[in-house]
């Protein structure tokens, strides 16, 4: 098959969140921290009414009622998350419930982990079934899914919640381009989750940080020359210019300008003598020593060098994390709705996406996606700017209430949830009870 791509995404995220300033004042941190010096805006909260299964239930029914699709066309499903509750059964399985109805039993694919990286790795997966020989004319469905949240300290502000459903088959009006993934993957403890009965992780922030301009730069050297090699002229790198618009994994929305200006430094790196670098030529001299990630005066260079580059290619893509925050594995995903939901033909169709997806321990990828048609339906679909203007805004105390009812609450057999069901959108599925066997059922508003 031809064009294999996405034919459709569904983004949900949670009807509540705390405003990142309002949390500045009640963390008692200088006023800025969160909002410009992590670049986030506001976070999504949930309580103990959904889960990794109420939120993948969630974008599935969503996406399969707005695109009008049967369950019966989809020969594939695959989960990438990290929010795991259990250690044998899949959230997979769990979505079967809804196929239940169509009688469509033959369905490939569980679900995939590893941090933030698990829905790339589950979308590589579909793309490769699709393109094999063991693709039997069906669509693949990719379930990018996450809670993130954070103990006490630093980290908590970059918490976040979503889900994104990507749909994925031939004849797409955004392709992916074909041998040009380019991959970095080592053994590393920046971000893990060794506590099974907990939702936090533990995490040593910096580093992570550290670790993830790392892979920046290992996937996206291996991707200019890949890129080159398959699609021009080999002698001739490509370049952040060739990329139209970006999406990147978003921890936080700062680390993503610091990496989109770490793509620059790469290019400069290639040309030094260019002289569109003059500018910044002063830091060519770090090359890719490890002091080149930590030298301050470099990394606001380079962020003062792209910002204008930053608010066009970028910006309209880290939307949503900004307003949702991290959410994991679904959080490059979103991003690319962000961008297809908010941008005009005009400015997408023949354009390139450049896409990174990192993923803790480690794992990332530099990929890259072409928009080849319309893509009218993602923004009469997904209208993300409209439903996360419809929040309802909580305290940080009560966003800290709700974490501590997570905490307290995870791990029960025997319990109903008490959460408020009042707030949560149409459409959404919650957690109704988890009975003595640890069974957990669940409803749909
Ligand atoms: N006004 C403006 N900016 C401010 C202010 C202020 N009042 N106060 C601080 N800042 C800036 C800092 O200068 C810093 O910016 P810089 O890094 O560009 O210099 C930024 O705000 C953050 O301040 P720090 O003191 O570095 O923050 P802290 O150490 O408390 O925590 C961290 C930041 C490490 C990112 C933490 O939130 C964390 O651990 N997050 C989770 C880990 C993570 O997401 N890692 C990313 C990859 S792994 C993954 O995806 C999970």
């Amino acid at each position: 098959p031809a064009n294999v791509g996405i034919h459709a995404l569904e983004f949900y995220f949670p009807t509540k969140f705390v405003d990142q300033t309002e949390l500045e004042q009640f963390d008692g941190v200088s006023a800025g921290k969160y909002t410009i010096g992590l670049g986030q805006n506001k976070m999504a909260v949930c309580d103990d009414r959904e889960d990794i299964n109420s939120i993948s239930l969630t974008v599935v029914q969503n996406l399969v009622e707005k695109h009008n699709i049967s369950f019966k066309d989809i020969g594939y499903l695959e989960v990438g998350t990290e929010s795991i509750i259990d250690k044998s059964k899949s959230v997979k399985t769990v979505l079967m419930s809804l196929f239940e109805e169509s009688g469509n039993h033959d369905v490939e694919g569980i679900d995939t982990k590893n941090a933030c990286y698990g829905g790339t790795a589950s979308v590589f997966n579909a793309v490769n079934w699709v393109e094999s020989s063991s693709w039997d004319g069906r669509l693949a469905l990719v379930v990018a899914a996450d809670i993130a949240s954070y103990a006490e300290g630093p980290a908590r502000p970059t918490g976040g919640a979503g889900a994104v459903a990507i749909l994925i088959g031939p004849d797409a009006p955004v392709v992916f381009d074909q041998g040009v993934r380019s991959t970095h993957m080592n053994h590393l403890w920046d971000f893990y989750k060794p506590e099974l009965a907990s939702e936090y992780p533990t995490v040593d922030g910096h580093f992570s940080n550290t670790c993830y301009i790392r892979s920046v730069d290992a996937c996206y050297s291996l991707f200019t020359k890949k890129f080159s090699k398959r699609y021009g002229n080999a002698e001739k790198l490509i370049k952040v210019q060739d990329l139209d618009h970006l999406a990147f994994h978003a921890p936080n929305c700062k680390l993503v300008q610091k990496a989109f200006g770490r793509l620059a430094y790469n290019d400069m790196l290639q040309d030094p003598e260019n002289e569109i670098y003059a500018s910044v030529k002063e830091y060519a001299k770090f090359g890719h020593s490890e002091e080149s990630y930590y030298d301050k005066g470099l990394e606001r260079g380079m962020m003062q060098f792209t910002k204008a580059d930053y608010q066009k290619k970028v910006v309209p893509s880290i939307y949503a994390s900004t307003n949702v925050g991290n959410m994991y594995t679904a959080s490059v995903w979103a991003c690319l709705s962000s961008l297809l939901s908010s941008t005009p033909d005009e400015e997408i169709v023949d354009k390139r996406i450049g896409m990174f997806s990192y993923g803790s321990g480690s794992a990332a990828t530099f990929f890259s996606l072409k928009v080849v048609a319309s893509a009218q339906k993602f923004r009469d679909t997904l209208l993300i700017k409209d439903r996360l203007e419809k929040r309802v805004k909580v305290t940080p105390q009560i966003f800290a209430e709700h974490l501590k009812l997570r905490e307290e609450t995870a791990q029960l057999k025997d319990y109903n949830p008490i959460g408020d069901i009042s707030t949560l959108a149409k459409g959404t599925y919650y957690l109704e009870r988890i009975d003595e066997k640890f069974r957990r059922t669940y409803k749909r508003v």
